[in-house]
């Protein structure tokens, strides 16, 4: 009976063996020679990257993904994958069994991250911080008095003063129009966080619409060459920013020190991490890349999520003030309201005005007229 048993088993050993040796004549193993496994698996069960075996994509679609790339994956060149291995890869992978259980927890973790729920995370994050913000913006508008200036808005002209308001967008808060007046190097390197950050803005929308599963670009390409030079421009203004917390004495305001060092450092968190992600998705350094990309998401929804009570709602806030601000000087030099300068005050911006011109005067005739009043959190 042993005999027997034994001999059963060796019988089973080799017709094993004999199977394999057929698959490997009619098929060379390619799949396990490949680095699709640092990220797919030996047995395409899935590891950081999601299971591939039994793939129900078309070769079509598995040749573009591999070629392209896909979210995190780097794309393979013909140089590192001849297309006549990619063929074998697609139908090797396709016969493979798919097995449940095989699934390791890794890609549960790393199925957080595929570029659809990773929109997901920030679609969220991002509500959270609107509905934050449009709450501070309410305390703002508050303090800057709307309410009592709505009623002399009315007599102005809604249309003029839209226009006010617009306008002052533009010149006090894109341009930055009491920066250039003061200090023009501060303007140009806070130019260079500023439109650096709008550039990123733009390549990542344009992106999306263009090329939404984020596969490799050539380097050429302008929607890289934007993301790239914008990166390079924010990450050289918040290393000056750095710098000025360093050696400004007067940069902490006794009030927003640790806010605006919150939002610097998360700023340079995003630019660091997001460096790291494209430089090794470009080398191909596998192994590190998911962690660096879940340390660039972690920045991103630090930096956003804490948006609305750090230094990054200056953004927003500053220039809806000096809007107001400009609005408020515009409905008082139109004397549209008789008694607008006097009690009640709707807009207190003038009141406020004459306050500082004279604690100027009492310094010296000197300062009287060399102020510039800004309101910011
Ligand atoms: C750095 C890790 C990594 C490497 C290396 C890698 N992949 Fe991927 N792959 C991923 C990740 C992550 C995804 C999911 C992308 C997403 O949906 O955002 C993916 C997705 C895919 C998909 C699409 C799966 C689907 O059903 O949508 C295919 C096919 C694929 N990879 C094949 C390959 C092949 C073939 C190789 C080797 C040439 C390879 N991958 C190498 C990480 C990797």
């Amino acid at each position: 009976m042993r005999n027997l048993l034994i001999i059963l088993a060796a019988a089973l050993t080799i017709t094993a063996r004999a199977q394999t040796v057929e698959l490997k004549q009619t098929q060379p193993e390619v799949f396990s020679t490949t680095n699709c496994i640092g990220c797919h698996g030996q047995s395409a069960m899935g590891g950081l990257g999601p299971p591939i075996a039994q793939t129900k994509l078309t070769r079509e679609e598995f040749l573009t993904i591999v070629r392209q790339g896909k979210g995190m994956m780097p794309g393979s060149p013909v140089a590192d994958l001849s297309d006549e291995k990619l063929d074998q890869i697609y139908t090797q992978v396709g016969d493979m069994p798919y097995v449940e259980s095989q699934i390791p927890v890794a890609f549960k973790v790393a199925s957080m991250l595929t570029t659809k729920s990773v929109m997901r995370i920030f679609l969220a994050v991002f509500a959270f911080a609107a509905v934050a913000a449009l709450w501070g913006i309410r305390y703002w508008l508050r303090c800057a008095g709307l309410k009592e200036l709505m009623p002399h808005i009315v007599k102005f002209g809604v249309l003029k003063s839209l226009w006010i308001v617009m306008k002052s967008f533009v010149v006090d808060g894109l341009l930055v129009k009491s920066l250039w007046q003061t200090n023009k190097f501060r303007w140009f390197m806070h130019g260079l966080m500023l439109y650096g950050m709008l550039g990123l803005l733009l390549a990542d929308i344009l992106l999306s619409i263009s090329n939404p599963s984020r596969g490799d670009l050539d380097l050429t390409n302008p929607l890289k060459i934007l993301p790239i030079v914008s990166g390079i421009a924010l990450f050289t203004g918040v290393i000056y920013v750095m710098y000025r917390y360093k050696r400004d004495p007067y940069i902490d305001n006794g009030l927003t020190l640790g806010k605006d060092f919150l939002f610097v450092n998360l700023l340079l968190h995003t630019m660091i991490s997001g460096f790291l992600t494209v430089t090794f998705n470009r080398m191909g350094l596998t192994g590190w890349i998911m962690t660096i990309y879940i340390y660039h998401l972690a920045s991103i929804t630090l930096l956003i999520g804490t948006a609305p009570f750090t230094r990054f709602q200056h953004a927003w806030v500053v220039p809806l003030m000096i809007s107001l601000t400009r609005l408020t000087e515009a409905v008082t030099a139109g004397k549209v309201s008789l008694g607008f300068e006097r009690e009640p005050s709707p807009g207190r911006h003038h009141k406020s005005e004459r306050i500082v011109a004279s604690v100027f005067a009492e310094l010296g005739p000197e300062y009287s007229d060399d102020f510039n009043m800004r309101y910011y959190p």
